[in-house]
Formats: structure tokens, C-alpha cells, sequence
């Protein structure tokens, strides 16, 4: 299937294809190029100019939970502070959920990441804090995504409130052997209010002996041991980053680890935004994903991200598009996806736009024409 008549091809190997088209075989691209020189196909689909993107890479979303915290949202814009404590409310509406109402609620946000141009998508267990709330998370998780990040280390539950030594063992010793056979990943929230950095450390450790790819909640909060300890366990990314040092930037330069920034909650939180350029200046590889999740920022789009990344973080139109599609394969470890070239998955998106740039200058306006994943239209 040739996509042809592309007003302009953001193909993230090389400078964007204007007047371009893109062979599709087999859920693959087999060529990219300018429309005239394009090779003969079984059948064509004219795009009347609209730009096409890699699908975009949401590498951090917690999906997996039940009910709202709008009135949390509402009296935090009144002025309250955000805490980690309001976990706690969705853990408790979590487990109260049967199976089929999480599966659903993970459905309709899955459909709604589609409509926003999302191909593939990470998301966190870390609602359930039990293992057998942890574990049906994830099983649940895993018939949707091959991105299933255990974060049983979220928050302490109350139960452990006074003992939460004791939590960490029952994370390491009953929590990821169960969950490991249906997780990828494993995540720990090391921040205040949460876990410190020997806490995270011990449960990075033992999920990378279950072989789980570890990855942080650092410095969301507050400056913290946490970039440190995604250097020690050899995180593939380091999530947040809005409180970092020089120290911080030089680790995640020195080690390659794809720092995340997820905008959303500084939007939602009403929080200082990360400094993008800063990271970028210094060579470190960065990511924009949505955080997906009922407490801090309760949204599935991803061009919002690039809106405020571009308006609030000092980073270049190009910039923030690469790194919500690029930067997120980098951050998954992913490196068939992310990018519009010869042998990529044919993952993208058909914006209503003559160029990418009207993602960021037209902020809040749904442009995503049509997603498609391996080659097939899923919105
Ligand atoms: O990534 N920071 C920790 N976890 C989520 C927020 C969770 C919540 O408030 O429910 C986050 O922002
Ligand atoms: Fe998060």
C-alpha cells in the first residue's frame, strides 16, 4: 500500500520529506521518499497533503486502575498541595474493581491514546499493593501491551503504614516472583512521601534477578538519590527529572539513560516544568510520555505534551516531536519503532496539517487524522 500525496514525511532519520510518500508491505515500511520518485504499488491512498509522524511512544502511563480523583484535582487548583498521599484513594477504589472493570477502564483509555496518535504504550501496575491486586493488574495489562511495568513499590499501603521495611521484603520476596511472568518492566517511585534511594535500589535489584528492565520515578518531587540509583541498576530511563543537579545531568549523560519528562503532572500538579534544554545541552537523550494517570495528570495526549514541552521547557518544535516518538522507542529499548524508515514497523500517524509543527501551534485541537499500527488504520 503506497500513502502518498504526504504534505511532509517526519521520517526522525534525517531532515522531515516534504510532497512524500511511504510504501507500506506487510506492516512494514519498505520505502520512503519523495512522491515522484515513488515505486509502483498494488494500491495507493492519497493523503491530500496531510503530514504523517512516527506514531507516537507513550513509554509512561499508569492505566491500570479504577474511579477518579477529580475532586483531589479541584481542591489542588483551589490551592491544597499535591502529595503522594492521594494514591491512596485509587488504591482503595482498585481493589474494589472486579477484573472485567479494569480491563475496561484500560480499553477505553487505550482507545482514547489511539485517538490522540499513540502506537504503542507503556503502563505501570502500582494501584493494587497487594500481590494479588498487583498481580491482576498486570495479567490484565499484559493481553494489551508488551510494556507492563510492575510498580508494587508505588506508595506504602496503609497496612504497612507503620512497617514500611516490611513492605519493601513483601515487594521483593512475594510481589515480583508472582508478577514477574506477566511484567517487562519494574518501576519504583523513590521520592518524598514514597521510597528512598536504598529502598528503590534493593527492589530494582531483585526485580533485574527476576528479569524485569528497571526504570525510576526520580525527582518529581524533590532533587533525590534517585538518578544515582538508575545509574547503579542501569535503568534504560529516569522518569520526571524535575528537580535535577549537574550531577544528576552528568549521570544520565555518562550512562545513556533516556531522561522522561512528563509535563503533564507539572500541568496538573501546577509544578515548575523540567528544564528540557538543559538535559538536551548536555547530550542526554530525552523522552515525552503523558503519565497517564488519575491523580497527577489525567490525560491521553501526547500533543499536549509536545505543546507544553515546546511553550514551557525550551525545546525546539523538532525537538519535542522526536521525543515523543523517538525518545520514547529509546526509552522502551524499542528500535523497530519510533521512526518512518526502511524496515521500521509501519506505526504512524496522518495529521490534518500541511506540517508537524501544527502540534504544538495548535495547542489543545485534536489533529490526529488516523493512527495506524502495523500498517492497519486502529483510529
Ligand atoms: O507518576 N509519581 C508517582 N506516581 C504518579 C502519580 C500517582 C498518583 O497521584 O496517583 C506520577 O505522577
Ligand atoms: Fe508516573
Amino acid at each position: 500500500l503506497l500513502f502518498t500525496h504526504i504534505g511532509e514525511l517526519t521520517t526522525n532519520d534525517g531532515e522531515p520529506i516534504s510532497d512524500a510518500a511511504m510504501l507500506v508491505v506487510d506492516g512494514s515500511v519498505a520505502w520512503v521518499g519523495r512522491a515522484d520518485d515513488a515505486p509502483a504499488a498494488d494500491r495507493a491512498t492519497d493523503l491530500g497533503g496531510a503530514a504523517v509522524i512516527p506514531g507516537f511512544v507513550d513509554s509512561h502511563a499508569h492505566l491500570m486502575f479504577a474511579g477518579d480523583r477529580a475532586a483531589e484535582f479541584a481542591a489542588r487548583m483551589a490551592g491544597e498541595p499535591y502529595s503522594a498521599g492521594g494514591i491512596a484513594t485509587t488504591v482503595a477504589a482498585t481493589r474494589q474493581a472486579s477484573d472485567p472493570e479494569l480491563e475496561a477502564n484500560l480499553a477505553r483509555l487505550t482507545s482514547e491514546l489511539h485517538s490522540n496518535g499513540v502506537t504503542t504504550f507503556e503502563t505501570k501496575s502500582g494501584y493494587g499493593l497487594t500481590t494479588h491486586d498487583e498481580e491482576r493488574s498486570l495479567r490484565i495489562a499484559a493481553a494489551h501491551t508488551p510494556h507492563t511495568t510492575f510498580l508494587g513499590a508505588h506508595v506504602v499501603p496503609k497496612e504497612y503504614v507503620d512497617r514500611p521495611d516490611a513492605y519493601v521484603q513483601l515487594v521483593i520476596d512475594e510481589m515480583i516472583p508472582a508478577c514477574a511472568p506477566h511484567a517487562w518492566g519494574v518501576d519504583v517511585f523513590c521520592d518524598r512521601g514514597a521510597f528512598d534511594g536504598d529502598q528503590a535500589r534493593a527492589i530494582l535489584e531483585a526485580g533485574k534477578a527476576a528479569g524485569l528492565l528497571p526504570r525510576i520515578h526520580a525527582n518529581q518531587l524533590q532533587a533525590g538519590p534517585g538518578i544515582r540509583v538508575a545509574a547503579e541498576v542501569g535503568a534504560l530511563s529516569a522518569d520526571h527529572c524535575t528537580h535535577l543537579t549537574d550531577d544528576d545531568i552528568e549521570l544520565l549523560a555518562e550512562h545513556e539513560i533516556v531522561a522522561t519528562l512528563l509535563p503533564g503532572a507539572e500541568f496538573s500538579t501546577r509544578s515548575p516544568y523540567p528544564d528540557a534544554r538543559r538535559l538536551l545541552d548536555a547530550g542526554v537523550t530525552v523522552a515525552l510520555a503523558t503519565d497517564c494517570n488519575p491523580g497527577s495528570s489525567y490525560t491521553t495526549s501526547m500533543p499536549l505534551m509536545i505543546s507544553l514541552a515546546v511553550r514551557e521547557m525550551r525545546m525546539t518544535v523538532p525537538e519535542a516531536i522526536r521525543a515523543a516518538t523517538l525518545g520514547g522507542a529509546k526509552a522502551l529499548g524499542r528500535t523497530d519503532i519510533g521512526f518512518l524508515g526502511e524496515g521500521a514497523r509501519a506505526d504512524f500517524a496522518v495529521i490534518d496539517a500541511p506540517s508537524a509543527t501544527h502540534l504544538a501551534y495548535r495547542p489543545g485541537v485534536n489533529l490526529i487524522r488516523s493512527t495506524w499500527i502495523n500498517g492497519r488504520a486502529v483510529a
